[in-house]
């Protein structure tokens, strides 16, 4: 274990800055002596006013995993307005894949997410769009997302969308889209956001996938200063459904698209429609939504959320998470077609009162200063991004960011893949001014929202870079071995695992309930399996080690490619890494890192591969230095931004003639010169 306690005493090398928010803490708290030393960060009134003697964040940690069905009965009855109360907080049979909360309850997502603040604060901004265009940014109150999501809903039953319909959305993040999501919410009907960045045919297979007969999209998106034609793509992902009856186009941009019989013109049809829609009084565990995420296999699985688990999760780690305080701007720039943006631009903001902006250009557009700019132009609280692009920002240089204020800023949020060290300090010490928390945040589709996170913690307990560190309320993580037995004490890697059901976890794969019992809950008989693999820190603390596939097992040791990563984007002129695995004849597998360096970059590409060689034998092993190191242009990414590893396993396995569908990333041409140069240099 060696290489562990080295990657270990690296991440504690320094220590961030521990007291910033529990100073805030104390300033805004009205009780704050309530809340003395070991006291949570952001306190749980609904548990420790029931139960006085939780005092800690681990009484309280304790409580939830002892008592889940107090825990988040009691949660659920403060944080939700409930049409009907349930009986049974939860009735789970995990092994079997029955999964079930507040059972008897009757609620609406759209009641919670406006209504209700509708009536106590109406005036308040619910949405801030920050279109593609710097300083055109739109606000949007409670009052009128509650007309626009209500005369929505009417026009949806007008034309026949009917509660338990699937509704598909394909539509650049904006406050129309929220409207779409929270209007079939208000009337039953099932949506399926598809990222607008998808093609015809990915969207077509998840429409049939879904057996959707609506599809809610807009004349065209603008993104980074470019027109894509969305209209267009429907219309040619709907040639190839047969299924699909009505079409509603929302007006983006209101350039002349083309038209077909089954399209609705969004605005007319809400201006036609009642502002007043009676929401569907829904069971607890009706479907939400459904999202599409990719699978091993390939073929896109689509995971179906609840009403009132997901709901009340996703609000409750909104608030714990990222410590959030009437007033505040959540900042959250992910794309509305995945689940950060469902949970953290969407349902989490709002179901909390809260203020979203919706972001809906680029990290770079018009130039890497974008984010930053608008971080001074709003004044947002949080930001809450991916670490790709924060890789990608900190490859311009540091003046993008300094030369504006970003001095409302408290709380830095990331997440979607380990945060590597170079990256954590960029963000703490340069965006946040060594004055924010940073919180890398672990969570997938499948979760809902976020398990691990360095808060809710004990106040002023320490963050530690590059990981995520503790689990939420009522989240028991552990570490499974090969044999599926859990791995105990501290210092040690395992297979990740959930131990016990939580609110806001997916309830089923649409359409094929077994896929979803055999992916997420056969593996590893009695545990939810994250396809994740972590190291469980001294102090208890859990890193990810990255995607179970992408753990290699070099002449016997087992080795996350993140932590090769994570050493070799520490050298100063790399701007970004992978690395996978291959089979290699003697050692079982060996590794292969692509390399992207900065700009202007003057060593020459030998000085970088032994220096970085030298690096990662110093600081993890010998066996951990790459058999091949390829320095490439860039990298096989989806349009979300994560690294599509299988295409670099297949160029590193010598297979560049088997690469499968690679239509769906950001750049396919990239793909053409890695295969050159790995021809070159590597065959
Ligand atoms: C990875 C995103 C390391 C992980 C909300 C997970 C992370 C997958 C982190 C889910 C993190 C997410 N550190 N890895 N903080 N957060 N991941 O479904 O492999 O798009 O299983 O959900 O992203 O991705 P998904």
């Amino acid at each position: 274990m060696l290489n562990y306690f080295k990657i270990f005493s690296r991440t504690c090398g320094f220590k961030p800055h521990q007291n910033s928010l529990a100073q805030c803490f104390r300033a805004l708290s009205s009780s704050s002596s309530k809340y003395s030393q070991g006291a949570p960060v952001t306190p749980v009134p609904e548990i420790t006013e029931k139960y006085p003697h939780l005092k800690t964040h681990k009484d309280i940690y304790d409580f939830s995993l002892e008592n889940p069905s107090e825990f988040w009965g009691e949660i659920a009855k403060s944080y939700l307005q409930w049409m009907e109360p349930f009986h049974t907080v939860s009735n789970c049979d995990l092994p079997n894949g029955k999964i079930s909360w507040f059972e008897g309850g009757k609620l609406n997502a759209s009641v919670n997410c406006v209504d209700r603040h509708m009536r106590s604060i109406p005036d308040q901004t619910a949405l801030i769009w920050e279109r593609d265009e710097p300083g055109t940014e739109q606000r949007i109150t409670y009052r009128q997302l509650y007309d626009q999501v209500g005369r929505l809903a009417s026009a949806l039953l007008q034309h026949g969308v009917r509660r338990g319909d699937r509704v598909a959305i394909y539509m650049p993040t904006s406050p129309a889209a929220a409207v779409a999501m929270l209007a079939c919410a208000r009337i039953g009907a099932v949506h399926s956001v598809v990222f607008a960045g998808f093609s015809a045919q990915a969207l077509a297979s998840r429409v049939l996938d879904a057996g959707a007969e609506t599809i809610i999209t807009s004349d065209q998106a603008v993104r980074g200063g470019k027109v894509i034609e969305l209209k267009r793509i429907v219309d040619d992902a709907v040639r190839e459904c047969p299924s699909v009856k009505r079409v509603f186009v929302a007006t983006r941009t209101g350039a002349e698209v083309p038209r077909s019989g089954i399209d609705i013109p969004m605005e007319e049809a809400m201006e036609a429609a009642p502002a007043e829609c009676e929401p569907a009084a829904m069971d607890a565990e009706d479907f939400l939504y459904m999202l599409y995420t990719s699978g091993s296999t390939g073929k896109p699985k689509g995971l179906v959320h609840s009403v009132a688990g997901y709901l009340l999760y996703c609000m409750f780690t909104q608030k714990q998470v990222f410590d959030l305080r009437p007033g505040d701007v959540f900042g959250c720039v992910a794309d509305i077609g995945w689940i950060t943006g469902h949970s953290h631009v969407v349902y989490g903001p709002l179901a909390t009162g809260g203020t979203a902006i919706m972001f809906e250009s680029t990290p770079v557009y018009p130039d890497p200063g974008r984010y930053w700019e608008m971080v001074q132009r709003l004044r947002p609280t949080h930001f809450y991004g991916a670490p790709t692009a924060l890789r990608l920002l900190l490859k311009h240089g540091d003046s993008w960011v300094t030369k504006y204020d970003r001095s409302s800023l408290r709380v830095l949020g990331c997440v979607g893949e380990p945060l590597n060290h170079e990256a954590w300090q960029w963000y703490n010490d340069v965006v946040g001014d060594k004055r924010c928390s940073v919180i890398d945040t672990w969570w997938q589709t499948e979760t809902g929202g976020v398990c691990l996170a360095p808060r809710p913690s004990a106040e002023g307990a320490e963050i530690r870079p590059g990981m995520p560190m503790r689990p939420m309320y009522g989240i028991e993580p552990v570490l499974l071995d090969e044999k599926n037995n859990e791995i105990s004490g501290e210092d040690v890697m395992g297979a990740l695992c959930l131990k016990r059901p939580w609110p806001g976890m997916a309830r089923t794969i649409y359409g094929s309930h077994q896929r979803y019992v055999e992916t997420y809950l056969k593996p590893m008989p009695g545990y939810y399996f994250t396809g994740d693999g972590a190291h469980r820190h001294p102090g208890g603390y859990y890193q990810i080690t990255g995607r179970m596939d992408d753990v290699i097992n070099v002449t016997g040791h087992r080795l996350g490619t993140a932590e090769v990563e994570d050493v070799m984007d520490e050298y100063e002129p790399v701007a970004e890494t992978a690395v996978v695995g291959f089979p290699h004849e003697l050692k079982g597998e060996g590794l292969y890192a692509f390399i992207i360096m900065k700009n202007d970059v003057t060593v020459t590409d030998q000085e970088v591969k032994d220096t970085l060689k030298g690096l990662i034998r110093n600081n993890i092993a010998g066996y951990a230095v790459p058999d091949h190191m390829l320095i490439v242009p860039g990298l096989p990414k989806t349009r979300s931004g994560k690294i599509m590893r299988r295409i670099l396993r297949k160029i590193a396995a010598n297979q560049p003639d088997d690469l499968g569908d690679i239509s769906t990333l950001q750049d396919p041409s990239i793909v053409e010169q890695i295969v050159q140069l790995h021809r070159q240099q590597v065959q």
